[in-house]
């Protein structure tokens, strides 16, 4: 197979070693495609699983194993990984019982070397980036793509610059940032401008952009719904839904959905369902109201990693949903706040944003948009020690958002007690 860039909305095409985020005829993103004759299904599904035994880092990373339907690297030698991906399926009873479902399976991204899903997309990328023989990589970042990065440059032995909006981004993943010694900036701004930002310097050659603009992330990113089918003996769920803010994941499982049904893979393709906060859902006025353009909008929400206003993958994110027949909701920080907490009630932690898809789940059900026997899976896309100071908010009853309390309905506080066995015993019984 041979692969090459294609514009999603020209017919130009360019070579996968051109240093290229936009279409240089129209200016519209690109997508990585692949020539030659179509896998065997059947063959492929026995090598994933047999590479899981094998002990060399390409197939024990769950991004790599996967690799055949991502043949845009010339030779494994350039592979930069962490042992990436791999990550679980579990049960959520709780959430399954208050949404109205038999049961409902939960796939935890969070549980990456980073932990979020930037991982999966961004060892294709810095892979990409040691293929073209890169040394300063960049993004601009709520903060997840910025830990991820600066870990995978480290790894490489690359200089890592990234952009972050001040005092926007959860402590935990600028601590990370800082420590993977990436470069950090941090600007008196937005994500969405700290976007335009590094769009502008990649575009000069100043570095390699890492955002979801590149679309080798992508192809990285298309291994979770390979992943996740693969653990479901490659059963396609009903529905799958995600959390959407710069909408990138949203555009790979959209584009893995539909190479998978196109190679016979998967028979039929599950629904995708985009939840956004209601103070960052662009795309959800987008799509709710059929316009032709994304208006975008300035962002605000206590889930800083979905606090986007201009996301940059919405034409794609918009063609998911086409091609999966999927929707997109908007949920209230007060829904995605309760839907995290109730997702610890099942021993499942997560960051604030990765519970929008939770929220999300509960809203279908509230607006009876579901049956019981409804077959879902929902994504998680960041650790829960992401953001602690989120969580000890809400659990003190001190979450707000733009001046408003936000009543928190599964509180559990702390007790301040003197140091003596009554008091503990007290609080035992
Ligand atoms: N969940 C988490 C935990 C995220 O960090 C992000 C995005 C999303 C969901 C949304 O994914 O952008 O592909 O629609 N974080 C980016 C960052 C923007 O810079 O870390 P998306």
């Amino acid at each position: 197979m041979s692969a090459y860039l294609q514009c999603i909305s020209c017919p130009s095409k360019f070579r996968v070693d051109e240093i290229l985020y936009h279409c240089t005829r129209c200016g519209d993103l690109l997508d990585v495609k692949y020539d030659g004759p179509a896998p065997d299904p059947r063959n492929l599904k026995l090598t994933f699983q047999n590479r899981k035994l094998s002990p060399t880092p390409e197939d024990q990373s769950g991004v790599w194993r996967f690799r055949d339907l991502f043949p845009f690297l010339g030779s494994m030698t350039y592979v930069v990984s962490l042992r990436e991906g791999n990550t679980p399926l579990w049960n959520s009873p709780r959430v399954a019982k208050r949404a109205g479902l038999q049961q409902l399976t939960v796939k935890h991204l969070g549980m990456n070397p980073t932990g979020s899903f930037k991982d999966y997309g961004m060892t294709t990328a810095i892979s990409q980036a040691k293929a073209l023989g890169m040394q300063t990589v960049l993004c601009a970042s709520t903060g997840n793509t910025a830990a991820s990065m600066a870990a995978y440059a480290a790894r490489a032995g690359m200089k890592g610059v990234v952009l972050i909006p001040q005092g926007q981004i959860a402590l935990g993943k600028l601590a990370q940032a800082i420590d993977y010694g990436a470069r950090v900036a941090q600007i008196d701004g937005s994500f969405d401008e700290a976007m335009l930002l590094v769009d502008e310097l990649a575009r000069e050659g100043q570095a390699y952009l890492l955002n979801s603009l590149n679309p080798f992330r992508l192809e990285g990113q298309k291994a979770i719904v390979m992943e996740l089918l693969e653990q479901r003996g490659w059963r396609p769920p009903d529905r799958i839904i995600l959390p959407g803010g710069n909408l990138g994941n949203c555009s790979a499982f959209g584009k893995a959905l539909k190479e998978l049904h196109e190679m016979k893979f998967i028979n039929p393709l599950p629904r995708l369902t985009v939840v956004q906060a209601e103070g960052a859902n662009p795309f959800a006025r987008l799509v709710h109201q059929k316009a032709s353009a994304l208006q975008p909008l300035q962002a605000s929400t206590l889930a800083t990693a979905i606090q986007i206003g201009n996301p940059v993958s919405w034409k794609k994110a918009r063609r998911a949903l086409e091609w999966t027949q999927g929707d997109v909701i908007d949920v209230s920080e007060k829904e995605i706040a309760d839907a995290r907490a109730l997702l610890a009630q099942d021993g499942i932690g997560c960051e604030p944003a990765s519970a929008a898809s939770a929220a999300g789940l509960l809203k279908l059900s509230n607006e009876r948009r579901l049956k019981a026997s409804d077959d879902i899976v929902l994504i998680l896309t960041g650790h829960q020690l992401k953001d602690p100071e989120y969580i000890v908010k809400y659990h003190a009853g001190d979450l707000s958002h733009e001046g408003k309390h936000i009543a928190s309905q599964f509180r559990n506080v702390i007790h301040s007690v003197p140091a003596e066995a009554g008091a503990i015993r007290k609080l035992i019984s």
